[in-house]
Parts: C-alpha cells; structure tokens; sequence
C-alpha cells in the first residue's frame, strides 16, 4: 500500500474513490462543501433529500461518476457537537471497511483533512493509515478452500491544505509502520499453540531480525536460562514438553551512549493454568496469553521499519504452563534471579514468575526505563474491562508520559495503585513471598510482586489482559499496545 499526502486543488486530483465526511443537521463542512461544488451540488442534494442520515460510521457509496473522481464514499460523523479523536477514529474504521467493500484501487480522503479538536495533522494522517493497516489485515487462517481475494486498493491520498503537507506524510509513514507492527503482534496472536510455540518465537524474532537492519535478536535455550539462575521462569515451563526461550531483541537507533528503554513482553504460549488448572471454557483464549511477547516484536517490528532514532531492547521470557508428572506443585519454593524466594501457591499466576526473572535479567542494559507489558491478569479485565490496558509505575514522570501517549494514540491506559498494602497478601511462612494473596485486588497484588523486584529500576507494568483481544464476531489479536508503546517510545527520539 502506497500512501501520499495530496496537496493539490480538488479539480486537478484523478481519484477512483473520494472520501468525504458529513455531520449530522446537513451544513457541509469545509472538504465536502468542496468536493460538493466539484461535483455539481450531487452531495448537498443526496444529504438535504434525507438519503443519508451522517450517523456516525454509518457509509454510502456513490457509484459511476465517471469523471476525475470516479466515486465518492460518503461518511456519516454523526453530531457536529461531541465530534472528537474518538468518533474520528469510528468514522476511519468504517471508511476503511466500505472502500475495501467496494474495490476501488486508489482513494483520496478528503476526510483526513476534517478539523477534529485535539487532533492534529499528522495524527489525522497517522490515524488513516493505521485504519486501513487493520481493515486490511488479514488473520493467518489454516482454512482450506478458496482464500477471498486480496484487496484491491493500492493507493491511498490524505487531502491537506500545503502548510500542512509535511505532518501528514510523517503521520502517514508513522502510521504505516505501526501498521506494519500491529499485524506482527495480531499474526502471533492468532496462531494457535501448537504453531505458535516458544521456539516459534525464538525463529520469528531471527526472522525480524533478518527482514531488518538495525534489529539484533539472541535466542537462549534451557541450559543457558539455568546458567542466569532463573528458577522462577524453569519453574513454570516444568511441566511442558516444549523447550522454554529467551528471547533478546536490540534495537539501536540512536547514538551507543543513549540508555534504552527495555520492553518485557510475557510470553506464556498457552496457560493451561497448570497443577492450579483453569476450567475447560474458553481455555482456548490461553493461546493469546503470549500477548505481551507479541506487543513487544510488534513495536520493535514497527521502530525498526522506521528506522527511529531510540535505542529499545525487548526481552521475551517465552514457555507453557503446563502440567505433568514433573510440573511445579502449589507450595513449591522457587529461587528466582534476584536470589529472591517465591512460595508457589498458586500455579496459574505463571506470568508473573517469569517476568521477574526478565526484569532481574533486563538490569544488565541499564534501562532509562522499563516497560513491562502482559496478559496478567483476569482481574484487571473485571476492573477495566476491554477499554482501557491497566498501568501500575514507581516513576510518576514514566506513568504521565504512557498515559499520555494512550490518550494521543486513543489506545489508552489508566493508572492504577501501587501501594505496599497490595504485597501484604504475599507474605509466605516458607519462602521470602508467595506468587498470589487472596482475590481482592488481584491485578493490583499481582503488580505489588513485580515491584518487588524493580529497586532502582524506572519502572512500569501494563496489564493488558481486557485489551490485546477482541470477543465476539472480530474474535482475535487486536494489536494493542503497540499504538501507545510506538507513540511513548517515538516522543523519547
Ligand atoms: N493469563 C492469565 C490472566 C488472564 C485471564 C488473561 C483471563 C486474560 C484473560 C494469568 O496467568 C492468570 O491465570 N492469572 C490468574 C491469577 C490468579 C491465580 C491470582 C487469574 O487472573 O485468575
Ligand atoms: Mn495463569
Ligand atoms: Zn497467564
């Protein structure tokens, strides 16, 4: 897919589809009143004849016009009053739906150049282009039989005034590569288990790093893990016949004497829960619990298209959560990197027990801060269900800059406490704590463990249990957090 800003005047354009927006009430805004004019008064008359109500992502296609603009796609925005970064966001989606529906080959959005409060150019250009990366993207199916066909669409224009030219190409190239990022991360997600295994990822952070430069991975297997003294991450791959990895991804951009920030993205390929084993339904939605892993060679993917100027390392702790004749028991004691010990009671709260050993093994780069990013909890989907990803920091000027970025992005995150009253329900009569307390505040004491091993570390923890997949008929990976880590990590260049 190509994407250009277009600068030059409506009657000089040649297009196969013009996208254009219209509010509720009827009064055309600025682009339409435009296309309007060129167009002979064609969408004054369809909107004033009550054809199209403008509800908001609601389409209508206007075939065959046979001329420089060979159709316009119609998009309702709904109320002028309310009309946000949100509803904005609704209206590309549903754009970016319809124009694939309709097979044109190249478009111009004249829609990309609507003012939006608190957008501004290059985010209206970067948000076109992410939109149709996701309406484009397509699951890695293992279906036989006849595959619909590619897309058709080449080319997509953003409509800008000449001012505004050079925002919109940058968007346009931000928001491809977030793209091209998100599909990474949704590809890995939507692998089922026995594709996407731990030594699958181990391949596919090589892979990444031969498709570009700038990307240097390093893959450890078992005895290499045992070396580093690991024992809270062997402890949960016990149980699983698949060999666990760690999976090391350097991305340098800026000069050497840059500090990076590390990304630790969760990497549990499937959580059977363990000895503590979950209930059979939808145990299947335990494949996505690799999310956080998957975030993380997304955004890498994603800088490394880009060729930012940030320096950012991800470390992957990646294995199943298996059980067995030689998986890890409730109330084994586990000595994890730090040296610390951790009294497992509960063997379904796995992804915590690997992350601490990532962080502990992360110190070695030094990070200006640390990310860590997972499916952790279910009940961080029960308190923030799939809107907002849970974020829990030591370092107040991390968190703003995180919060931030979700708000730029609309893939948004909210902070959440961190407070030593949440490790109370840790303490263990046998080891230094244990892995779970009670059920109250569970995402919050699960974040109370991994603080415990952040000293002197800028640190924060995203659960993103309610975010990273989709239910329902869009069932699958929805990319998330990539869009917030990419805008976090891009600001720090
Ligand atoms: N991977 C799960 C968390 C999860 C649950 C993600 C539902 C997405 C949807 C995690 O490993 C887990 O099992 N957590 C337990 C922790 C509990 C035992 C303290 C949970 O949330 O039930
Ligand atoms: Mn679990
Ligand atoms: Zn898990």
């Amino acid at each position: 897919m190509e994407f250009y800003a277009e600068s030059r005047a409506l009657a000089r354009v040649r297009t196969d589809c013009a996208v254009v927006g219209v509010h509720e009430g009827g009064e055309l805004g600025p682009a339409a009143a435009n296309l309007d004019a060129t167009l002979g008064g064609r969408v004054a008359r369809i909107v004033r004849g009550g054809d199209f109500a403008c509800r908001l992502g609601e389409t209508l296609l206007l075939p065959d016009l046979g001329r420089s603009i060979g159709r316009v796609l119609l998009v309702g925005l709904g109320a002028r009053k309310g009309w946000n970064r949100r509803s904005y966001r609704r209206a590309l989606n549903a754009a970016a739906g319809a124009l694939l529906k309709c097979g044109a080959k190249d478009a111009l959005f004249l829609l990309g150049s609507e003012a939006v409060p608190e957008v501004d150019a290059y985010y209206r250009a970067r948000f076109v282009a992410e939109a149709i990366g996701n309406a484009t993207y397509r699951i890695p199916d293992l279906k036989t039989g006849k595959k619909p066909p590619a897309p058709k669409l080449a080319r997509v224009g953003v409509a800008t005034e000449r001012a505004g030219a050079a925002h919109v190409s940058r968007g346009l190239e931000h928001g491809q590569a977030v793209a091209a990022g998100t599909a990474v991360t949704r590809d890995l997600g939507n692998l089922p288990a026995n594709v996407c295994t731990p030594t699958y990822l181990g391949n596919y952070a090589k892979k990444l790093a031969r498709e570009h430069r700038g990307l240097r991975v390093q893959v450890l297997g078992e005895p290499q893990i045992r070396r580093l003294g690991m024992g809270s991450f062997l402890s949960v791959t016990a149980g699983s016949e698949q060999p666990p990895r760690l999976i090391v991804i350097e991305y340098r951009g800026a000069g050497a004497g840059t500090a990076p920030v590390v990304l630790v993205g969760k990497g549990i390929t499937f959580d059977t829960g363990g000895i503590s084993i979950k209930p059979a339904a939808g145990m299947d939605e335990m494949k996505w619990d690799m999310g956080g892993a998957a975030s993380v060679f997304g955004t890498l993917a994603a800088l490394a298209t880009l060729g930012a100027e940030v320096n950012a390392v991800g470390i992957v702790p990646a294995c199943e959560n298996m059980l067995s004749g030689r998986a890890t028991k409730p109330g084994d004691v586990v000595k994890s990197m730090s040296g610390q010990t951790i009294e497992v009671l509960n063997t379904d709260a796995e992804g915590r027990l690997i992350l601490c050993d990532a962080i502990t093994y992360a110190r070695r780069y030094k990070p200006a801060a640390l990310v860590d990013i997972a499916t952790l909890t279910g009940a961080c989907v029960v308190a923030l269900g799939p809107t907002c990803t849970g974020l829990w920091s030591n370092d107040d000027v991390l968190a703003d800059a995180l919060v931030a970025a979700g708000q730029r992005t609309g893939d948004v995150c909210w902070r959440m406490p961190l407070l030593e009253e949440y490790q109370e329900p840790l303490k263990s009569n046998f080891a230094d704590f244990a892995n779970v307390g009670g059920r109250e505040g569970g995402a919050c004491v699960a974040a109370g463990f991994l603080w415990k091993f952040t000293d002197g570390l800028r640190w924060a923890h995203l659960d993103i249990a309610g975010t990273a997949w989709l239910g329902g008929a869009n069932k699958g990976s929805s990319g998330r957090p990539v869009p917030l880590l990419f805008d976090f990590l891009m600001r720090r260049a």
